[in-house]
């Protein structure tokens, strides 16, 4: 093969073989492809798409760039993905709660992206933790503890690792079968016998709309037939934060509070309707997570799952060098508080980075002390700032201008559940 014919396939609007996509992905891999020649490839597949053979195929030969785990446990594995949004931290609870009941979880997870956190940057906020994780540890903790919560080992798909960095400075990221590829690809090549996908639709996610929504799930939910891998996926609300807290510290904190039975009720319930899924496609559809939940099973199998990395359980997170609170300028119901301006807010005081590189401040986000539905009167404290840089306030305060509305009457629907399918 020679890179400019599978290019010009493409770009003229041809099906690749999967002759074609073998060899391109192997050969970008080595190096042998070049990152213009693959630049120009990953654009015309992002004008023309792939149809969903030619994205299973694609999907394969990334996860055929690297090393496949085997994980050997006794128990039924299952994994969930979300496709990232605004104080989910859903993973924190889930992970332990799906193990409590019988299942093994194996969750390699990221690192937060633009104003999306990232669940190791959240879990490393606990003193002492650890996210790197070799192939054996990763077995090890999921035969003992039933949960590990790690970073990606670097022989995981690594043609995605050098695609993604490649889309990302070449406007190519927001395609449809490459994001869906990207993503199986890692799941796939972890393990897990069975995957959920937690795809979230509205402001605070990569897809604002149902239709773009529900376009993704089915791609994602295709690979992992493809592949026989037992992909069920749920389309949720991503257009206010989830739950309170969004950042690191602070959503540690609240992911606790669910384990231990107490949490803001939308996380509960997201929480419970994933376990529910997980637990169906593990085949123990005849535990209830949320007896579980409330027996303290789940929080204790987090204590054990934190310590095996590392971590303290029972240690104080950072705190904050500096709070400021936005207060609600009048009364009235909180009939709408935008997602994706609170994790703009929540990035700029410190939670995210500017630069791949940049270090996270642990104790740095945004508590949300109302949520939509809510009444407040005027003068009462609508939002927390936190962060240890008090010179970041202003560019949060930007961030958040426009991003709520108080209205006089009482409107239910705001507040209504997260489970949008
Ligand atoms: N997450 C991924 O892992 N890959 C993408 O392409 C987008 C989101």
């Amino acid at each position: 093969f020679a890179a400019v014919d599978v290019i010009r396939a493409k770009r003229d609007g041809e099906r690749l073989s999967a002759e074609q996509i073998e060899w391109v992905v192997d050969a970008y891999t080595r190096g042998v492809v070049a990152e213009e020649q693959m630049a120009a490839l990953a654009m015309a597949i992002f004008l023309n798409g792939m149809d969903s053979a030619e994205t299973a195929r694609w999907t394969g030969a990334m996860i055929d760039s690297g090393e496949r785990l085997s994980l050997h446990v006794a128990r039924p594995t299952v994994d969930k993905h979300s496709t990232g949004g605004v104080g989910d931290k859903i993973t924190l609870p889930l992970a332990p709660l799906v193990a409590a009941c019988g299942a093994a979880v194996p969750q390699l997870s990221g690192r937060g992206l633009g104003h999306t956190g990232g669940t190791l940057d959240k879990l490393e906020s606990i003193p002492g933790w650890r996210a790197e994780l070799s192939a054996e540890e990763i077995g090890r903790q999921l035969a003992e503890v039933g949960a590990v919560v790690c970073a990606a080992t670097p022989t995981l798909a690594p043609a995605d690792r050098k695609l993604y960095a490649l889309r990302d400075v070449t406007s190519t990221v927001e395609s449809v079968p490459l994001i869906a590829s990207s993503i199986m690809s890692k799941k796939i090549a972890e393990g897990s016998g069975a995957l959920v996908l937690d795809v979230k639709v509205g402001s605070g996610a990569f897809m604002k709309t149902i239709r773009q929504a529900r376009s993704l799930a089915r791609a994602l939910v295709d690979i992992g037939a493809a592949h026989g891998v037992a992909t069920t996926a749920l389309l949720t609300d991503m257009s206010t934060p989830l739950g309170s807290a969004v950042g690191n510290a602070v959503e540690v904190v609240e992911a606790v509070e669910v384990l231990k039975g107490g949490g803001p009720a939308d996380v509960v319930e997201l929480t419970l309707a994933l376990a529910r899924e997980m637990l169906t496609l593990a085949g123990l559809s005849h535990v209830d997570p949320a007896e579980v939940l409330a027996s303290g099973e789940a929080y204790e199998t987090w204590c054990r799952m934190i310590h095996a990395q590392g971590g303290d359980p029972d240690a104080e997170l950072p705190k904050p060098a500096h709070v400021h609170v936005v207060e609600a300028p009048e009364s009235g119901v909180l009939a709408r508080l935008d997602a994706y301006a609170v994790g703009v807010a929540a990035w700029r005081l410190g939670a995210g980075r500017a630069r791949k590189e940049d270090p996270v401040q642990l104790a740095a986000g945004v508590r949300c002390l109302a949520k939509p539905g809510d009444r407040v009167e005027r003068g009462q404290p609508l939002l927390e700032l936190h962060t240890d840089t008090p010179e970041a306030v202003p560019a949060a305060l930007d961030a958040l201008s426009g991003s709520y509305d108080l209205t006089q009457r009482h409107n239910p629907g705001a507040a209504e559940g997260t489970v949008l399918d």
